[in-house]
Formats: structure tokens, sequence, C-alpha cells
């Protein structure tokens, strides 16, 4: 049974979803180990409480971030976990992270990447005036919103959009982007070629 590490800042929907795809039988062979917070208060985090799952708030303030690093590897090796992934995680990993688990962390971020990284995705996005945007679901390398992609879904800016409803039909397809590439990198049947995440059969 893999063992998944959620790290978490906000309201954890994509989390949640996880969660739901785990516990419907969609996404077979893993189990949520922990998740943890660098805020105390983040709703993601009493909604893991909620549900009976291991929540922990490691709050980064005041500290270097290696040293805050080390302690969330710490606590994500205290329950084995072997896939990291971040969701709604605002702060960026210290290479000394990264370099801890090897290809075994992933983020979402709601672009269709390399377009449009870093904060306000969606609003970058809709300013910039395109047409389509989507998600990405990525290996977190030691540049932000940088690593292999390994799904992408589109949606398609309507007419009638604003940043927040575009936000919100990119953030309906996170949900359901997140657990499939989690299934995919599980399953370990792939290779990376370059930069380019080749499925195998
Ligand atoms: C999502 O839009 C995700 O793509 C980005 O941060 C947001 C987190 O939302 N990285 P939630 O906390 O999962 O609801």
């Amino acid at each position: 049974m893999h063992k998944l590490g959620i790290l978490l800042s906000g309201r954890g929907s994509n989390f949640l979803a996880i969660a739901d795809s785990i516990a419907s039988g969609r996404l077979r062979g893993c189990e949520i180990a922990a998740v943890v917070s660098n805020l105390a208060d983040a709703s993601g985090l009493a909604a893991a409480r909620a549900r009976g799952l291991n929540a922990v708030a490691i709050e980064a303030r005041g500290r270097k971030r290696a040293e805050h690093d080390a302690e969330i590897i710490a606590c994500l090796r205290q329950h084995h976990v072997d896939l990291v992934c971040l969701a709604g995680y605002m702060r960026l990993l210290s290479p000394g992270f990264v370099q801890a688990f090897p290809q075994r962390i992933l983020n979402i971020h709601p672009s269709l990447l390399p377009a449009f990284p870093g904060l306000d995705a969606q609003l970058q996005a809709f300013e910039y005036g395109v047409q389509v945007s989507g998600c990405s679901v990525h290996f977190v390398d030691e540049q932000l919103d940088h690593g292999v992609i390994i799904l992408q879904k589109a949606v398609p800016v309507l007419e009638g959009d604003d940043a927040p409803t575009l936000a919100a039909r990119i953030l309906a397809q996170e949900h359901i982007a997140y657990s499939e590439a989690i299934a995919r990198v599980l399953s370990g049947r792939y290779e990376i070629v370059g930069r380019r995440y080749l499925l195998k059969p």
C-alpha cells in the first residue's frame, strides 16, 4: 500500500478530491498517511482532522527554510510516506526537500504550464486573453512550477467569464486530474525521456 503525504496551506479542495477518490475506490493501492500544513489554521487541515487523518501543523514562522523543511521531511518519513502531493502548498521547497524524495513529489498548478507559473495563474491567463487554459500536474523540481508534466487538462475561456468563473472551471478539472496523475505515477508504468513523460503499456 503506497502512502501519500499531502502538503497544503489553504482550503484543501484538491486534498479532499484525492481523499474522496481513495474512499470511493477510484484511486486504489494508496492511503493518505499524513496531511501537513505550514499554517495551523488552514481549513484543509481541519478537514483532514475531521476525516480522522493524521493532520499536522508545522509552522514556518521565524525559521530557516531548510530547518522547517527538515521537520516536514522527518514527519513524512515517520509516517512512511512514499509520494508527496503538494495541494495548494504556498511555500517553495528547499533543494534538500526535493532531493529527499526524488521524482516522488507532485504539484498541481492551475494553468497549462509553462504558461503562467507562479501566483494567481488563473487571473494571469484571463488577463492575457488566452482562449484555452487548464491545469497541470507535474513532478516538483528545484524551480517553481517547472518539473516534468505528468498530465494536463484544458478548459475553454468563455465569453462571459471573469477570473473567478474561469478559476472554478479549472478547479473542477484539477479535482479529476490530480487523482489520475497519482494513479499514473503509482502504477510505475512510465518513463521520462528528457522532459517528456511517456506512458508504457
Ligand atoms: C489550486 O488552484 C491549485 O492548483 C493551486 O492552489 C490551489 C489550491 O486549492 N496550487 P485547494 O486548497 O486545493 O482548494
